[in-house]
């Protein structure tokens, strides 16, 4: 069963990689005369550091598990918070917590492959005592039935990729779970949407993994500019037009939170070679043809426009940064998993996500630095949930998610993404005047 402490053979992976590395610092940074033998002791002493720091965790965190003053304690909801650095924070283990506290598996629109106390997952209710706690305040778990009575009247669109379904579902369940009058239904182009009807309150998911229009493009024979570059095979990505299933939605919403990412460093799909991506503007194609990190950017520079023209008088508009990926040992289709049964640490996050150790999942830190950029000095606001969620390797389907392959990629419904929805609350509740 799901136990707390660190797996051995993982811990004992991560020490020889930091000896792996400080080796490779020793190595680098010193003059030929830095022999084996100093790096060799180097490592010897680092191991007895490690050895030792891991007792220390051991023995803090028995006597966390063990003591009351960890547990969380929550400020009301209406506490001044306004200068609060969400962010800027650290998971909290709270014992206390022996079943899912907002919705548990029953709920109808937690798709199969996310619910992991259904699926036996054997740390399922354990991903759930993980709190975030921001240094400078709290983020207490969001009321729905409050929710539900301030944002009367409003209608709320999450457009992206599945991580904004998987959200999505989460604040679905959350308010299903106190108002069960509810009418399901497809609010222009959504791929699914609910109205509460006490409330007339309605949330809707607009799915679109590029934002951008795309479909299947092959040669067509008569030597086009893409054809006598060569190509033959691939996906157009028409950068300024949005694709159908959400273009309609900035005029229909009051709220929207948008997001994309994942599908832009995914060869497995947008192959370079054999499928790649070919950016189309005016209908023409862009050449030279640009890599994909640049039609993400062409995109966003047309998107991020196109929704502030259309919303509505007074939409708040939110983007949300990149969700973490956690395969370790390869990517997904390489065998890759996410073994965890608690948060990572710090150095580990920083391993696995750092940009200048290009490992697999590198693309979160990357598509942050578009998105950025791209959303700098528009109406946008960004809801970053990237920082909290890279620690949180243990709350993904894994192999619970009934695949052939690890899912390391979506969040446990209950989990992590009802923390996302507390954030998004907080900021929908500082934002509406
Ligand atoms: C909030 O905290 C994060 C993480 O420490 C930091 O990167 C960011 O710059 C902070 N934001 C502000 C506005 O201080
Ligand atoms: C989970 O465990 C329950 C009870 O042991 C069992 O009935 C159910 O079939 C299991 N579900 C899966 C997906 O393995
Ligand atoms: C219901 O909410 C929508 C906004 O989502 C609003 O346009 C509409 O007028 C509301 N209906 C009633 C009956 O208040
Ligand atoms: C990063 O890793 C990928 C594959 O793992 C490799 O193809 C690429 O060249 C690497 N990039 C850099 C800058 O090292």
């Amino acid at each position: 069963m799901g136990s707390t402490f660190p797996d051995p053979i993982t811990e004992k992976r991560n020490h020889n990689l930091l000896c792996a590395m400080a080796t490779r610092e020793l190595h680098h940074n010193s003059k030929k005369s830095a022999t084996s033998t100093s790096s060799f002791a180097f490592c010897l002493l680092l191991s007895l550091i490690c050895i030792a720091s891991l007792f220390i965790c051991f023995s803090l965190f028995r006597n966390g598990a063990a003591s009351p003053s960890l547990t969380y304690t929550i400020l009301p909801e209406n506490s001044k918070n306004s200068n609060c650095n969400y962010t800027d924070g650290r998971w909290i283990y709270d014992p206390t917590v022996i079943s899912p506290p907002r919705y548990d598996q029953t709920c109808k629109e937690i798709f199969k492959g996310w619910n992991c106390i259904a699926n036996n997952k054997s740390n399922a209710v354990e991903i759930l005592k993980w709190r975030w706690k921001p240094y400078g305040c709290d983020l207490p778990p969001f009321g729905p039935l409050r929710f539900l009575e301030s944002f009367r009247d409003t209608s709320i669109g999450f457009v992206g990729d599945s991580l904004n379904r998987n959200m999505f579902v989460s604040l679905f369940c959350s308010l299903r779970q106190v108002s069960s009058e509810v009418k399901k239904w497809r609010p222009v182009g959504a791929d699914r949407g609910f109205t509460f009807i006490k409330y007339n309150l309605t949330i809707a998911y607009h799915r679109t993994n590029l934002l951008a229009r795309y479909g299947r493009w092959s040669a067509s024979g008569n030597g086009d500019m893409l054809e006598s570059l060569g190509y033959k095979e691939g996906y157009r990505i028409d950068v300024d037009l949005p694709e159908g299933t959400w273009a309609e939605a900035p005029s229909f919403h009051d709220i929207l939170l948008f997001n994309t990412g994942h599908w832009w460093w995914a060869p497995s799909k947008f192959d370079p070679v054999k499928s790649p991506m070919l950016f189309f503007k005016n209908g023409v194609p862009v050449i030279p043809p640009i890599p994909p990190d640049a039609g993400l950017d062409m995109v966003l520079a047309h998107m991020v426009p196109f929704v502030e023209e259309q919303a509505r008088p007074g939409a708040l508009l939110y983007f949300r940064t990149q969700s973490p990926r956690h395969f370790e040992g390869g990517d997904w289709d390489q065998g890759g998993s996410c073994s965890r049964w608690q948060p990572l640490v710090t150095q580990e996050v920083e391993y696995l996500f750092s940009l200048k150790n290009n490992g697999t999942n590198i693309e979160t830190r990357l598509v942050n630095e578009h998105l950025q950029r791209s959303l700098k000095g528009s109406s946008f606001k960004i809801l970053d949930i990237t920082h909290m969620s890279e620690f949180r390797a243990d709350a993904h389907p894994s192999t619970a998610g009934g695949k052939r392959h690890d899912d390391c990629m979506h969040w446990c419904v209950p989990g992590l993404t009802d923390t996302w929805n507390d954030l998004f609350v907080a900021h929908l509740n500082k934002n509406r005047v």
